[in-house]
């Protein structure tokens, strides 16, 4: 319990999160700049998230059965996806102003250390789900303005990556940032939906939690690359009220069988499931 000393009552986890998401849910529907520019939306999403991850009810959370927690959790998801894209955007038009990058200038993003550990977890889970290439690319559908799960996919593995996204912003970028990183070889930037792309050659699909009309990246995967594994970024319980959960019968209906997911941990907000295609 913590305690709420204005009143010297207890407050439950709980109340706390449910005072934080009624807070997330009214300041992002208000703001017209959801950028880290605009300090109301560093503190409201600052305190938002860690009360997420401080409920350790990952499985059942009352919370989410609540009628209006549902009803706004749908308004408020698309506006944090606007507002992870626009933090995305604010780093990497930094990074992007310098013609050369080291190692220690990527640790100037501030959720550096939960990228090198999200992707540690998950090349984990992906080889003991039999997925992890041993030469073949890795296709990052979604990779946004600020390409760090491959380049710390790339630094940890040894792989290529290909990360492709719709948005022009986004692969201008994350291109200019790759170009001063001196990793243009070995992370290539491609302008594409997920939906157009073709995966023949691909070793892995990872598809990023943010990416829409994910049934039809699936269903475009399956037809250009049958045999090749797939990785969803996906939430689970009471961090559904930060990112949606991926779709597991759409993936069954798209071909493929669960074969694992990356560890949850008190840090990392995403769990990353793992798919093999069915034969056919
Ligand atoms: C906030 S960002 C990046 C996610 C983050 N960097 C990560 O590692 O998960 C989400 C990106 O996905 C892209 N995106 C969304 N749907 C897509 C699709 N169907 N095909 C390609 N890109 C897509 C958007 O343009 C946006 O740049």
């Amino acid at each position: 319990m913590a305690q709420n000393t204005a009143l010297s009552l207890p407050v439950s986890h709980h109340d706390l999160l449910l005072s934080h998401f009624r807070a997330a849910h009214d300041v992002l529907l208000n703001e017209q700049d959801l950028s880290p520019r605009n300090p109301k939306i560093n503190s409201c999403l600052s305190a938002f998230v860690a009360a997420v991850l401080d409920c350790h009810c990952h499985d059942i959370c009352d919370l989410l059965a609540m009628p209006e927690v549902m009803a706004k959790r749908d308004t408020l998801l698309p506006k944090l996806a606007q507002a992870e894209y626009e933090m995305e955007k604010f780093f990497a038009l930094d990074f992007a102003a310098q013609d050369v990058l080291t190692d220690t200038d990527l640790d100037h993003f501030i959720y550096r250390d939960n990228y090198v550990e999200l992707v540690a977890e998950e090349i984990d889970a992906a080889r003991a789900a039999n997925v992890l290439p041993h030469d073949r690319p890795v296709v990052f559908v979604g990779a946004g303005p600020l390409p760090f799960s491959a380049i710390d996919m790339h630094k940890q593995t040894g792989l290529k990556m290909i990360c492709i996204d719709s948005d022009a912003d986004a692969v201008a970028l994350s291109r200019k940032m790759i170009a001063a990183l001196g990793l243009q070889d070995a992370i290539e930037i491609v302008q594409s939906s997920g939906e157009d792309f073709d995966y023949s050659g691909a070793g892995l699909v990872m598809v990023a939690a943010l990416v829409s009309a994910k049934d039809n990246v699936l269903a475009r995967v399956r037809d250009t690359a049958p045999g090749v594994g797939l990785a969803v970024r996906s939430a689970e319980g009471v961090r559904t009220l930060l990112y949606e959960q991926a779709d597991e019968r759409a993936l069954d209906r798209a071909g493929y069988d669960y074969a694992g997911k990356s560890r949850i941990t008190d840090t990392i907000i995403n769990t990353t499931l793992f798919f093999q295609p069915r034969p056919v």
